[in-house]
């Protein structure tokens, strides 16, 4: 598994191409992994993050807001989704790239917090953008994979070449 300098797992890998694992134990093991998430996030300067992205096959995400706090998501789902746009995009694990993805301009989720307790959110804007991207993470979905084959595919070398320099 190949990580940015920041600890950043990145695409290709199969840990963001697979589903992660539900979460069934809400404790300081998940305490733990959430303040891993939030150093590395910090340290990379991310809106958001996922576990996976981490190394950790684990439902569970960091969602910024417009403001800069972060909350976190774990075991979310999209219950509702309205008004497709197109999104500029990027992300932590695709190193120096943006494109393009559509995507949805409302969203209400349903996810726990690290105590376990239920959630229901309507967002609309930047905050449905992260979540959305976010909760892809949690499914193996890596924004390259919603772009057309000409392109993912043109990601994919460059990525393939970054992780190589990244090795060295
Ligand atoms: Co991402």
């Amino acid at each position: 598994m190949v990580k940015t300098i920041q600890g950043v797992v990145v695409w290709p890998d199969e840990v963001l191409t697979a589903p992660s694992e539900k979460v069934t134990e809400f404790g300081a093991g998940l305490e733990e992994l959430l303040a891993e998430m939030y150093r590395i996030m910090r340290a990379a300067e991310g809106i958001g993050i996922a576990a996976p992205q981490i190394g950790v096959a684990k439902r569970v995400s960091l969602v910024g807001r417009g403001d800069g706090t972060f909350f976190e998501i774990v075991n979310p789902e999209i219950l509702e989704k309205s008004e497709p746009v197109l999104l500029h995009e990027g992300c932590l694990s695709v190193p120096g790239e943006f494109e393009d993805v559509e995507r949805f301009h409302r969203v209400k989720v349903r996810y726990q917090d690290h105590t376990g307790q239920a959630h229901e959110l309507e967002a609309e804007g930047s905050l449905a953008h992260v979540l959305q991207h976010e909760i892809d993470h949690l499914y193996g979905f890596v924004f390259p994979l919603r772009l057309s084959q000409l392109k993912k595919g043109l990601l994919r070398k460059r990525m393939i070449k970054a992780k190589r320099r990244l090795e060295e």
